[in-house]
């Protein structure tokens, strides 16, 4: 039996109990104590603690997202940091009011749909052992079958409403240890696989009423989708949304039919642009996503923005909304970082916080 440790976090004062083999922060999440994370893989730095008391094995934290004179300090990463005493973490826990906490819980779900959509773009949907309560935006980690402990993240492209179901979007990544070995090779509809969650804080904020902008590149159209869908089907928010859905030509982009169809129907309160950087084709705008967003807007002051994808893409996004006079408090980003980032110090842009 693994030891277990009592991790106190300040400053709420709340104690959850930890296994010498646990994360702080799945502890914490399981237990319904929200810290605040983005990647859960020591790449992103979001989630960094001060460790007031205790010792802690810092795990596979990113050389540039805990570096060594912050380990120093009695700095760590809770997503990979495992308790080795009794330990006492302050956190700097800012929980969003018109956020619901759902408890991290460990799900089996079986593979009902592999669908090629786009070049090396797979649709997958996993229906799962019983519900899952979740917030638009938010994604799972699933356990990589055949490594054991090795975890990769998918944000779910369905709704809050389809509970039992999620839709994943999955962008083949060359030498890929989880999409080149698993998702476009060997998986099959009928596997099973265990994930967890929900994770993550990229999600529609139903208080915010200001128009919002929602720029996706390649695959981080997913965690977008699920908040259009949610806000436009599910009545979750009424503010006017417009997608910016970059790709470099027609061959990479999907789910085209599925938002002009939506820009028809709620044409008062969303907009699809579509940009295509690398051709030219009729029903899309041709440059990159950020030149286009760019040069449709002389402001975007009072708007909210949405960013998810490649971390240069959310980079270049950022500058043009933060030029365009949007503040770091109206930004709400997510970078799909991979491991490849994570050895490169993939940690998030120093131009805005979250
Ligand atoms: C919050 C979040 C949500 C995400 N949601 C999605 C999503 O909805 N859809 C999606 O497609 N992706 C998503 N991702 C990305 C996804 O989690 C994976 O990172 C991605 O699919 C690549 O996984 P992989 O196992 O195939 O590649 P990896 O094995 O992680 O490899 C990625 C690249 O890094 C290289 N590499 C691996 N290890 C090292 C190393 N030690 N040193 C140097 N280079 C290395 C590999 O050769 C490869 O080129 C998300 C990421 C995050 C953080
Ligand atoms: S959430 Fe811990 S480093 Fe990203």
């Amino acid at each position: 039996m693994p030891a277990e440790y009592t991790v106190t976090v300040e400053p709420l004062g709340r104690e959850v109990t930890c296994r010498e083999d646990q994360t702080i922060l799945d502890a914490c999440l399981r237990a319904g104590i929200w810290l605040p994370h983005s990647c859960t893989h020591g790449t992103c730095a979001t989630c960094k603690a001060e460790v007031v008391d205790g010792d802690v094995d810092h795990g596979d934290a990113s050389s540039f997202a805990l570096m060594d004179f912050e380990r120093d300090e009695g700095k760590t990463l809770p997503c990979v940091a495992r308790p080795r005493s009794d330990v006492v973490i302050e956190a700097d826990v800012d929980v969003d009011d018109d956020v619901p906490v759902h408890a991290v819980e460990d799900f089996v779900g079986t593979v009902i749909g592999l669908d090629d959509v786009a070049q090396d773009t797979r649709r997958l949907r996993v229906e799962l052992d019983r519900d899952l309560a979740f917030n638009a935006g938010q994604y799972m980690s699933l356990r990589v079958p055949g490594h054991p402990g090795v975890t990769r993240t998918y944000s779910m492209a369905n709704p809050p409403s389809q509970s039992r179901v999620c839709e994943f979007q999955v962008r083949r990544t060359p030498g890929g240890l989880a999409t080149d070995g698993w998702v476009f090779s060997t998986m099959a509809v009928g596997e099973q696989f265990a994930l967890a969650g929900p994770y993550g804080r990229f999600v529609l904020h139903g208080s915010r009423t200001e128009p919002a902008v929602m720029v996706a590149g390649g695959t981080g159209l997913a965690p977008i989708s699920a908040m259009i869908k949610h806000a436009l089907l599910d009545g979750g928010s009424g503010v006017r949304l417009t997608l910016y859905q970059g790709a470099r030509t027609r061959a990479w982009m999907y789910d085209v039919d599925l938002f002009t169809d939506l820009a028809a129907r709620f044409p008062d309160q969303f907009t699809y642009r579509p940009c295509l950087s690398e051709e030219e084709a009729d029903g899309f705008a041709t440059g990159l996503v950020t030149d286009v967003l760019a040069a449709d807007h002389p402001t975007l002051a009072g708007h909210v923005g949405y960013v998810c994808g490649p971390p240069p893409m959310v980079e270049a996004a950022l500058k043009t909304l933060m030029s365009k006079r949007l503040f770091p408090r109206d930004i709400y980003r997510e970078d799909f970082f991979n491991e490849g980032d994570k050895a490169a110090g993939g940690v998030r842009s120093p131009l805005i916080k979250r």
